[in-house]
């Protein structure tokens, strides 16, 4: 579609020699490609010490008027979004970029006459509606920063978000449909506004025309405060390393980190790959599952598909509702052209049997993507026989919020593709393997830790309120590299397998929650002593949770105990964290120092208790073999 498109195996291979030989002038061609209100003065100065990593430093920019403005002349009556709600009776709803256009800026007008201003944090707490996006995009264009928050979370989880980001407004909704579910969202901010003191009014978009209780002076309607606002607002103008936006994210400590981004590395990074990886041409249309809640959907449903003048389709309900076959009827009814979903759902689709996918036609469909998770070769070999009838390719999109965008993934059609492999580093990604002891292992067919060893442009630039978190934890295991977190393996053609997590992160459904975050849940719970919370692989969410939990004393009915850790982490964290299996012990194991041995417990919850290692160096090795003996 434009001038960033890679065309072919031979050119990503010249593109990439170059991206490593001169990164700079690399990226400086690729940036020549969007609207700049003022040039960069230097492309990139960076240190992974501190770490400080500036891209384009000295520009100056709004990434608004790269998604909707720049189009306007050219694409303005294209259509920008598709909606398609929950229940399919009902209708869908389309924004071409003008119309996009004018409701940006007109919230970005009501944003302000609430007082908002540039660097002023915003929460936004939303069902996936079309005002989902356009609260994003406003914030942006008045250079406040969104922070997303996935309306999966409970109040509390909420609460620790705003507090952190000292956030001033949060944007919500009465509540959302979720298959025949509907789920009250505005009192979920009521309990999570009675632990906050930052928050000065609350925007709520009536969504399904419910009376929520209403603070006065506080919380406002959506239709109200954009009732005056003109549908002109200037874009203001950002420095290229200006925040554009916090998300938070779990890792191996207890609280959540609030991931920064900033505005000009971002835009080029998020738009090059996705035209690269999508291969995305003009009249495409173009679908990606997530919600704007994570990562994927920020970079993939919202900011990179609209640089690109794209056509991205947004979607309010869940892949079974009505029926296992929903994704594949949108598919066939808008003539999606590139699908990218998460491994989750493929897998928990093809538990429901081939039937709901095979009375679909799918002939529209060109790219397939996969993110989140390693995808198992079934699955592979699911989705491409099934959903893309052999036709189609596979991008196994490999990538994190902190990396802001795709990393490791196949091009569309262009690139070879292998089941259950990412494949090849984006141009302009310097991923290396290292061993135990910090080293480069440079041959292929070796596993090691996955770290990357040059910026590009979307790294994460600190973690908010906390650079010393960020540097900890990403730049201090080994000097000079960028930490993934992840283990992987290079196959003989140096084509990159994700082999999960090596740190405590736990990825259930595509989902990312520290062990301490869920133990900390649970600790909550005033019977309990303490806890100890690993992953196991589970056939539909790729990992679940299983806990164990030392009482006070002995539970006498067990179901009941079990029922209140689950609430404790329904109340901390929201459902999506639920350990699947409790089992309550008398002691964990521990070493001498007081460390719980992991290991152990990660061997017993993945039923293999065979070959547990030495224990005799434990605290009391007998904890052990009853844990064992009452293993779930
Ligand atoms: C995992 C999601 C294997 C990985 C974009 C990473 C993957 C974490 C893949 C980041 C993939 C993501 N293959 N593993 N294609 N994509 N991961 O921050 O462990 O929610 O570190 O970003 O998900 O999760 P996050």
């Amino acid at each position: 579609m434009s001038n960033l498109q890679i065309k072919s195996f031979e050119e990503y291979q010249q593109k990439y020699a170059k991206s490593v030989q001169d990164p700079e002038g690399f990226w400086a061609e690729i940036a020549e490609h969007f609207q700049w209100k003022r040039k960069w003065d230097q492309v990139l100065e960076w240190n992974f010490e501190e770490p400080k990593i500036e891209w384009f430093k000295g520009a100056t920019l709004n990434i608004t008027e790269n998604a909707l403005d720049r189009h306007l002349a050219d694409r303005g009556d294209k259509v920008a979004l598709i909606w398609e709600p929950n229940d399919p009776k009902e209708k869908n709803i389309t924004y071409t970029y003008s119309e996009l256009h004018s409701a940006v800026c007109q919230f970005a007008n009501a944003l302000k006459a609430r007082g908002i201003v540039k660097g002023d944090r915003v929460c936004i707490y939303m069902p996936m509606i079309p005002e989902l996006t356009i609260a994003v995009l406003a914030c942006a264009r008045i250079g406040a920063i969104h922070s997303v928050i996935f309306a999966g979370f409970s109040a509390s989880a909420v609460a620790d978000r705003v507090n952190d980001a000292q956030a001033k407004m949060i944007i919500t909704a009465d509540g959302l449909n979720r298959g025949t579910k509907q789920i009250p969202l505005k009192r979920v901010i009521d309990e999570a506004l009675e632990m906050c003191n930052s928050i000065e009014s609350v925007i709520v978009h009536n969504c399904l025309g419910w009376t929520p209780s209403m603070t006065d002076q506080r919380d406002f309607w959506w239709h109200e405060c954009i009732l005056n606002e003109s549908t002109a607002c200037q874009a203001e103008e950002m420095n290229a390393e200006d925040m554009l936006f916090i998300l938070y994210t779990s890792g191996s400590t207890g609280k959540p980190k609030g991931v920064v981004h900033t505005c000009g590395g971002y835009m080029v990074y998020t738009a090059y790959t996705f035209q690269n990886v999508f291969q995305y041409e003009e009249n495409d249309i173009y679908w990606c599952t997530a919600d704007i809640g994570w990562i994927t959907g920020h970079s993939y449903i919202v900011y990179g598909p609209l640089l690109s003048g794209a056509t991205t389709v947004m979607f309010e309900g869940i892949p079974t509702y009505p029926d296992p076959g929903r994704f594949w009827q949108i598919i066939d009814k808008h003539g999606v052209n590139q699908f990218l979903t998460a491994p989750t759902a493929i897998r928990s689709l093809m538990a429901f049997g081939e039937e709901h996918v095979l009375s679909y036609s799918l002939d529209s469909l060109k790219v397939l993507g996969t993110v989140g998770e390693p995808i198992n070769e079934e699955a592979w070999k699911w989705y491409y026989l099934h959903v893309g009838k052999e036709r189609c390719s596979i991008t196994d999109n490999w990538w994190q919020t902190e990396t802001g965008g795709i990393m490791i993934s196949g091009l569309g059609n262009i690139s070879p593709m292998k089941p259950s492999y990412a494949g090849y580093p984006i141009p302009g990604i310097q991923p290396v393997l290292l061993d135990q002891k910090g080293k480069e292992i440079t041959d292929n067919e070796m596993e090691g830790y996955l770290c990357i060893k040059f910026p590009w442009p979307s790294i994460l630039r600190t973690t908010w309120g906390d650079h010393e978190r960020c540097k900890l934890t990403y730049f201090s295991h080994y000097k000079g590299y960028y930490f993934t977190g992840d283990a992987a393996k290079r196959d003989e053609n140096g084509m990159y397998r994700l082999l999960g997590r090596v740190d405590d992160v736990i990825n259930v459904s595509g989902h990312r929650f520290g062990t301490a975050e869920i133990e900390n849940a649970i600790n909550t719970n005033s019977n309990v002593i303490e806890s100890a919370v690993v992953g196991y692989p589970h056939p539909v969410k790729g990992q679940s949770i299983y806990a164990f939990v030392v009482l006070d004393k002995p539970s006498d009915d067990i179901e009941n105990s079990r029922g209140e850790i689950v609430e404790s982490v329904v109340a901390q964290i929201g459902k999506i964290a639920l350990p699947e299996k409790i089992q309550f012990v008398t002691g964990l194991p521990k070493t001498r120092s007081g460390k719980i041995m992991r290991r152990i417990l990660r061997k017993v919850a993945e039923g293999d208790t065979s070959n547990l290692g030495d224990t005799s160096t434990l605290l009391d090795p007998l904890v052990v073999e009853e844990i064992v003996a009452n293993a779930l």
